[in-house]
């Protein structure tokens, strides 16, 4: 049996998490709202609402697990990829805490802990929940990244394609940005997106090889488009907000799943998973569902609380780690990249 305090603090999200073995017990997020007055992540910023944030959200992590640290049997940190002033806050606290108490601490790759959250059991137990098995494909899209990756076993993932450029989930707050909805704009779209048209609007796809992504073109048709639209009619924006919402939004999801259904073809898997913050988007659960009806596929979307940046899915791929005994040396420097 393990107990392990998990820490995630790699972007705007201050996340402290307790899991015994792989049941999570407690997962305390603290969110920065001080970002979206600039809309978008001020780094300096987010590495001060994380000293701020820390020790309370950690305190508020072990009473909720009704843990006494003294209990705990090692301390879990995402050392990167992220930016590097919140993941220092992070990473120093974790340290000294691990030194403190004299237990072993192990370091998670964010990327790695967004797609290990299929596995966490939540609070309730959730027996009858079945994990993906292996092998298994899964989407990760969030904010920093896109990426498909075929997974061998929990810490065997082989990437099969990515973006080129900007992330599903940076371009889907750009589109936001551009019509002044409000930051992150992900879930305001995904929201108007209900009420509108998703072919309203055309915007090209590029054509990019293989299993890879592109974005930039598509924020930029975008841009364009609304800059033309807005020259004839300044309200154009207002009054067919949800229509550009559900057609930038379908945009991005069918470019996301047609790459995605054709590697798990050419690879020919048939569990398929989405992890990460984009995740969380209704229209690309439900076209993952359809998609897995057609193929008769087994496809995973995780629950909403373990989509966006949480300290649970560190823990999960701490537990793993756990296992095989991989502890991290205090020296260990955290990586941006
Ligand atoms: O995984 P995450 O919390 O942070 C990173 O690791 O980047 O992902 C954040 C991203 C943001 O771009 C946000 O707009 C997007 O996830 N997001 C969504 C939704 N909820 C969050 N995008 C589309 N639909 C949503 N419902
Ligand atoms: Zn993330």
């Amino acid at each position: 049996m393990s107990l392990i305090l998990a820490i995630e603090s790699s972007c705007d999200d201050t996340s402290a998490a307790v899991l015994r073995d792989n049941q999570l017990l407690s997962n305390v997020i603290a969110s920065q709202k001080v970002h979206e007055q600039f809309g978008g992540v001020v780094p300096e910023l987010a590495s001060r609402a994380h000293q701020q944030n820390i020790v309370p959200t950690v305190d508020a992590a072990l009473k909720n697990a009704n843990i006494d640290k003294r209990q705990l049997d090692a301390v879990a940190f995402t050392r990167g990829p992220g930016l590097l002033g919140s993941l220092l806050v992070g990473v120093s606290f974790a340290k000294s805490f691990a030194q403190a108490l004299d237990i072993p601490l192990i370091e998670v790759n964010h990327l790695q802990a967004h797609v290990l959250s299929h596995f966490i059991i939540n609070q309730s137990g959730q027996t009858s929940y079945t994990p993906p098995k292996f092998p298994f494909m899964c989407l990760l899209v969030s904010g920093g990244h896109t990426q498909i990756l075929l997974l061998r076993s929990h810490f065997d993932m082989q990437v099969i394609g990515q973006t080129i450029d900007d992330a599903a989930g940076e371009a889907i707050d750009k589109a936001a940005k551009i019509m002044d909805l409000g930051y992150p704009g992900g879930p305001i779209i995904d929201r108007l997106a209900k009420e509108g048209n998703p072919d309203a609007y055309h915007f090209a796809t590029p054509n990019i090889p293989d299993f890879n992504f592109s974005f930039s073109g598509i924020k930029t048709s975008f841009l364009y488009f609304l800059r033309d639209q807005l020259k004839e009619d300044p309200d154009f924006i207002e009054r067919h907000k949800s229509d550009l919402c559900a057609s930038i939004q379908n945009c991005i999801v069918s470019f996301l799943l047609k790459k995605l259904e054709k590697a798990a073809l050419k690879y020919h898997v048939s569990q398929v998973a989405i992890a990460g913050g984009v995740s969380a988007n209704s229209s690309l659960r439900e076209g993952l569902a359809r998609i897995g009806a057609k193929h008769g596929w087994q496809v995973f979307v995780p629950t909403l609380q373990f989509c966006t940046d949480n300290a649970a899915m560190v823990g999960i791929a701490a537990y793993y780690k756990f296992l095989n005994k991989d502890f991290a040396d205090i020296s260990l420097p955290p990586y941006t990249r």
